[in-house]
């Protein structure tokens, strides 16, 4: 006696409330944040300020052009391309005291922060591999969905304080190749899950974030531009025969340079070690592991074309599929219920 109408309206309409329900529920600080908030998190949320560069802290910020984090694969060697290790990354970060893994100075050769009235956004490159991107990996997406709304990474915090006091960040986005990285944090709003759509996840940086690329360190204000796949009236879906260009750089203003980002960290030979002009001798010195860099060959552009993007774009169909099913059931029964 199942009231079929009724059942297939919701089979249609349960989807998109499911799709919107799969984000983080909880809001937290670094400092009330229990040491994982994902079922299934490779690394922790709680994080300390201690400086480690083996530490598996999952908590990122973007504050600033000299203050910020991106994801990076936790090991190195050929089987970290982004596609396959989007679950599992740490965050790599410009500032000590975090508790994350440093950013060492040089790695990055261009570093470009504008502040909107809907997002903070850093675009930039260096050379990735020392955050353990294998060389010509064209990279991939990051952001608080993933297929089962746990996030990629699982369990992966972004928190800013370009918004007022320091808060966690909801909705954001994070492309990295072995050559170019853009992260975009969005204010929270109504309007975040457009500014920061995850869905263009085989369109790369320059695509989704279009903005400044080249060498040096500047701090701008920006406009917001049009979200990434809204033109005028009309979205553009990854996989649509014609991909629209990407849209114009918004135009920026108030900008100021920096000549360097440095924190004092520096790659020395194969590890990574804390510049320390003063003192004798380098014993601080801190092993990043070994790393098995062969080719240096990097065509890439975090265009997030290699073969883990697709695998997050079959994840996501699957993503779909599931949800498609849950909801045909839990229908069934209301609907039955309704009935009844
Ligand atoms: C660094 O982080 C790793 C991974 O979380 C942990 O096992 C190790 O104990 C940490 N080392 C220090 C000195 O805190
Ligand atoms: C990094 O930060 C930690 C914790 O705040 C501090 O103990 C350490 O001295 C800092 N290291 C450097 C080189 O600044
Ligand atoms: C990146 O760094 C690695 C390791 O030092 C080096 O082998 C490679 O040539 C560098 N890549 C570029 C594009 O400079």
């Amino acid at each position: 006696m199942l009231h079929l109408g009724r059942a297939l309206l919701c089979v249609f309409l349960l989807p998109v409330k499911f799709a919107r329900a799969q984000t983080y529920s909880a809001t937290y600080l670094p400092s009330n944040v229990p040491p994982t908030t994902e079922e299934g998190q490779a690394g922790t949320n709680q994080c300390g300020t201690g400086l480690n560069q083996t530490s598996n802290c999952q908590n990122a910020y973007i504050n600033s052009v000299t203050d910020w984090c991106i994801w990076g694969p936790p090991q190195p060697g050929p089987g970290s391309v982004i596609g396959n290790t989007e679950r599992i990354e740490v965050a790599w970060c410009t500032k000590n005291g975090t508790g994350a893994r440093l950013i060492p100075d040089g790695v990055i050769t261009g570093a470009h922060f504008v502040q909107t009235p809907d997002f903070v956004q850093i675009t930039g490159i260096g050379n990735l591999t020392f955050l353990n991107v294998p060389a010509g990996d064209a990279g991939g997406e990051l952001d608080p969905h993933g297929a089962d709304g746990n996030g990629n990474p699982i369990g992966g915090l972004v928190f800013s304080s370009a918004f007022g006091p320091l808060q966690q960040i909801f909705e954001w986005t994070n492309f990295i190749s072995d050559t170019q990285f853009c992260i975009r944090a969005c204010k929270p709003a109504p309007q975040a899950p457009t500014f920061c759509q995850h869905i263009y996840d085989e369109m790369g940086c320059e695509w989704n974030m279009p903005a400044n690329y080249d060498a040096g360190f500047e701090t701008c204000r920006a406009d917001s531009g049009e979200p990434m796949g809204v033109y005028g009236a009309s979205t553009f879906h990854q996989g649509e025969p014609v991909t629209p260009a990407a849209h114009p750089r918004p135009s920026s203003s108030s900008c100021t340079t920096l000549s360097t980002i440095g924190n004092g960290f520096f790659i020395s030979g194969t590890s990574i070690g804390i510049s320390a002009p003063t003192s004798t001798g380098s014993s601080g010195s801190i092993t990043s592991g070994s790393r098995s860099l062969t080719s240096a060959s990097s065509s890439a552009s975090a265009t997030g074309s290699s073969s883990g993007a697709s695998r997050v774009a079959s994840l996501d169909g699957w993503e779909r599929l599931v949800v498609g099913f849950g909801s045909a059931v839990v229908c069934s029964m209301l609907g039955a219920l309704l009935v009844l």
